[in-house]
C-alpha cells in the first residue's frame, strides 16, 4: 500500500448485465494516481470512462479489482461502508448534473455542507462562497428548472467543491458551458489541486482544456491506453 497515493485501482474490471446481455465495458483497468495530481480522462463515447470514474467515485462497484483510495482499500471495506466513505473523500459532478429538483440552487449545496457536519448558518456562509466562485452569486435562489444547462452545471459543480472532499471526480464538466466559462472551472479546478492539494479526475472530450492537466489518460473499448503527455502539458501550462 502507498500512502501517497489517492487512487490506486489495479485490475478492474466491469460487467453489466448476465448471460446473454452480458457486456464488459472495462477489461482490466490499472489507474493510479497521485495526491495533489490532476487527470483527465479521454476517449470515444462508449470506451467505458463514465463507468471507471463511478467505481472510482464508489458508487459503482467493479465485478473484479482492487481499488484503495488514500491508502484504504475500498473494497474490503463493504459496501455498506461506502456512503460514509464517499461523503468524506469524494466530489462527485456526474454527467447530467443530479440537482434535487425540489431545492434551490443554494439549498442543493447547502444540503450537502450540512451532511458534511456544518452548521446550517455555516452552510449558507459557505455556499454563497461557492456559488460565488462558479459565478452564479445571483441566482442562488432559483430551482434547477429555472436555470439553463449551463448554470446547473456549475450549481452541481459548486456543490461537488462543497466542505472541500480531498478527491474530485467531474465527468464531463464542461460540456454545457460556453468556452470561456469551461475553462474558468477547470481553471478553478486546478488552482484547487496546485494550491489546495486536492485529487482531481476530470473525464472530457474537450480539448480547449487539456492543457490544463498534469497528465491526460485515454481510455479506449474498455483497455488505458498508453500516452502519457505529462512533461508535455506541464510545459505547455508554464508558457504565458
Ligand atoms: N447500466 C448499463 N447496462 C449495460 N451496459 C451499460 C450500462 N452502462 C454503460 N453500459 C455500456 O458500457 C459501455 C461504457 O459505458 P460508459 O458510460 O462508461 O461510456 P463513456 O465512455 O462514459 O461514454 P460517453 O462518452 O458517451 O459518456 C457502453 O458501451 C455502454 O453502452
Ligand atoms: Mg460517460
Amino acid at each position: 500500500m502507498n500512502d501517497s497515493l489517492a487512487i490506486d485501482a489495479r485490475a478492474i474490471t466491469k460487467t453489466y448485465g448476465a448471460g446473454a446481455l452480458a457486456f464488459t465495458a472495462l477489461k482490466g483497468v490499472d489507474f493510479v494516481v497521485n495526491r495533489g495530481e490532476f487527470v483527465m480522462l479521454v476517449g470515444p463515447s462508449g470506451s467505458g470512462k463514465t463507468t471507471l470514474l463511478s467505481i472510482l467515485g464508489c458508487v459503482l462497484t467493479p465485478s473484479s479489482g482492487s481499488l484503495s483510495l488514500f491508502g484504504r482499500d475500498v473494497i474490503a471495506a463493504g459496501e455498506r461502508r461506502l456512503p460514509d466513505l464517499r461523503l468524506a473523500n469524494i466530489g462527485f459532478i456526474f454527467q447530467g448534473h443530479n440537482l434535487v429538483a425540489s431545492l434551490s440552487a443554494i439549498e442543493n449545496i447547502e444540503l450537502l455542507l450540512e451532511l458534511r457536519g456544518r452548521s446550517r448558518k455555516q452552510s449558507r456562509i459557505e455556499a454563497m462562497e461557492l456559488l460565488s466562485a462558479v459565478g452564479l452569486a445571483d441566482k442562488f435562489d432559483r430551482r434547477p428548472s429555472d436555470l439553463s444547462g449551463g448554470q446547473r452545471q456549475r450549481v452541481a459543480i459548486a456543490r461537488a467543491l462543497a466542505a472541500s472532499p480531498p478527491l474530485i471526480l467531474a465527468d464531463e464538466p464542461t460540456a454545457s458551458l460556453d468556452a470561456s466559462s469551461g475553462l474558468a472551472i477547470t481553471e478553478l479546478l486546478r488552482r484547487l489541486a496546485t494550491e489546495r492539494g486536492h485529487t482531481v479526475v476530470v473525464v472530457t472530450h474537450d480539448n480547449r482544456i487539456y492543457h490544463l492537466a498534469d497528465r491526460i489518460v485515454r481510455i479506449e473499448d474498455g483497455l488505458i491506453q498508453g500516452g502519457e503527455t505529462t512533461d508535455q502539458t506541464r510545459t505547455q501550462r508554464a508558457q504565458p
